[in-house]
C-alpha cells in the first residue's frame, strides 16, 4: 500500500507538489498554508510530487531516497541536438555480421523502459533475443503464418467474401506472397539478418498496451541511433502475430499476454552521410 507523508519541518509550502499531482492527492488551501493529503489510495506512483519538491519534504513509500536523483541540466541535449537525432535516425538495414554489444542492448532496453505509460501502469515487459537459432525461428514462424493466411485468403469460398468485406486485406495478399517467395528463395525480409530482436509486450488486459509499447519503441530507437546501432520496426512480425491464433511466437519465447511492438537490431555496415526530407508536413493549427 502506498503511503505519502509531508515533512512539516522542512516543507516550504511552495505548492509545487499540489500543482503537478495528476490525481489531486496533494492539497493546499491557500499559498501559505500547509500541504494536505487526500485519497492517497488513488496515487499512480508517478513520483511527480517527490521530483518537484525542492527540500525533499514529500516522503513517498515508492520513492525512497535512493530512487530520487537530481537532474543534471548540463547533460540535456539542446533542441538542435534532438532535432538532429530525429532527422538522422533511419531504419538502416545494411548490417554487419558482428553482434550488437550487450551493453548497447542494455542501454536501448533501459531507454525503452523510461517511456511514459498510460496511468503510469508500467506494464511493459521486454524480451530480447540474440540467439541465432531463435532469430531464425522468428522469421520462420512469421513466414509460416503468412503462408497459412495466404492459403486461407485464396480459398475459393473465402476469396470473394474477403474482397467484399475486407478489400484492404485482399490487397495485402500479393505483398505477403512476394515476402514469402523472397524468403523461400533465401532472402529474409522479415529480420534481414538482424543480430537481435527486442519484443515489447504487456498483459492482454492492458488498456493502452499498444500505445505504451510504441512509445517505448521510439525511446529505444533514438537510443539505438545515438549508440550507432541500426534498427528497424519488425512490422511483418507484428502483423503475423495478429494473424496467428495459435500464438506460436509467444509460445516459443514464453511470452504471456500480447506482443505489441518489435525492433530488429544490428551494427550498421556503414552510416548514412546524409538525410533526406520527409514529405511536406500536414499540420493544422487552431489558435
Ligand atoms: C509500424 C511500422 C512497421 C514497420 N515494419 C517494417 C518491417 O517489417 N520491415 C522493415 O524493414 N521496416 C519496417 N518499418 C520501417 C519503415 O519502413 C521505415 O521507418 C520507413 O521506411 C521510414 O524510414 P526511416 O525509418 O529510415 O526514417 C516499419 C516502420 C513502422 C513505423
Amino acid at each position: 500500500m502506498i503511503t505519502i507523508d509531508i515533512d512539516k519541518n522542512t516543507c516550504i509550502k511552495c505548492g509545487k507538489c499540489v500543482k503537478v499531482c495528476p490525481v489531486y492527492i496533494l492539497t493546499q488551501e491557500s499559498p501559505t498554508s500547509a500541504i494536505g493529503l487526500k485519497n492517497v489510495h488513488t496515487c499512480i506512483a508517478c513520483g511527480h510530487c517527490v521530483a518537484s519538491c525542492p527540500p525533499d519534504s514529500v516522503i513517498h513509500s515508492e520513492f525512497p531516497e535512493h530512487k530520487v536523483h537530481a537532474v543534471d541540466k548540463e547533460k540535456l541535449p539542446t533542441p538542435e541536438q534532438v532535432f538532429e537525432l530525429c532527422r538522422t535516425r533511419r531504419s538502416n538495414r545494411a548490417f554487419l555480421s558482428s553482434p550488437v554489444p550487450t551493453e548497447y542492448l542494455k542501454q536501448i532496453v533501459d531507454a525503452a523502459h523510461l517511456a511514459p505509460t498510460a496511468s503510469n501502469e508500467q506494464e511493459l515487459s521486454f524480451t530480447l533475443v540474440t540467439n541465432p537459432e531463435l532469430l531464425k525461428q522468428i522469421s520462420e514462424i512469421t513466414i509460416e503464418t503468412f503462408e497459412a493466411t495466404v492459403k486461407m485468403a485464396n480459398n475459393p469460398l473465402i476469396k470473394p467474401l474477403l474482397g467484399l468485406f475486407s478489400p484492404e486485406a485482399k490487397k495485402g495478399i500479393p505483398h505477403l506472397e512476394s515476402v514469402i517467395n523472397r524468403y523461400r528463395n533465401g532472402r529474409d525480409s522479415i529480420l534481414r539478418e538482424a543480430k537481435a530482436v527486442l519484443l515489447i509486450h504487456t498483459p492482454s488486459t492492458s488498456n493502452f498496451g499498444k500505445q505504451d509499447a510504441n512509445l517505448a519503441y521510439q525511446n529505444a530507437s533514438l537510443m539505438a541511433e545515438s549508440l550507432g546501432v541500426s534498427q528497424f520496426y519488425t512490422g511483418y512480425v507484428c502483423i503475423s502475430i495478429g494473424f496467428d491464433k495459435k500464438k506460436k511466437l509467444a509460445k516459443l519465447l514464453n511470452i504471456e499476454g500480447k506482443i505489441h511492438a518489435g525492433m530488429a537490431l544490428a551494427m550498421p555496415a556503414f552510416k548514412f552521410p546524409k538525410y533526406v526530407d520527409r514529405q511536406d508536413i500536414d499540420l493544422t493549427i487552431f489558435s
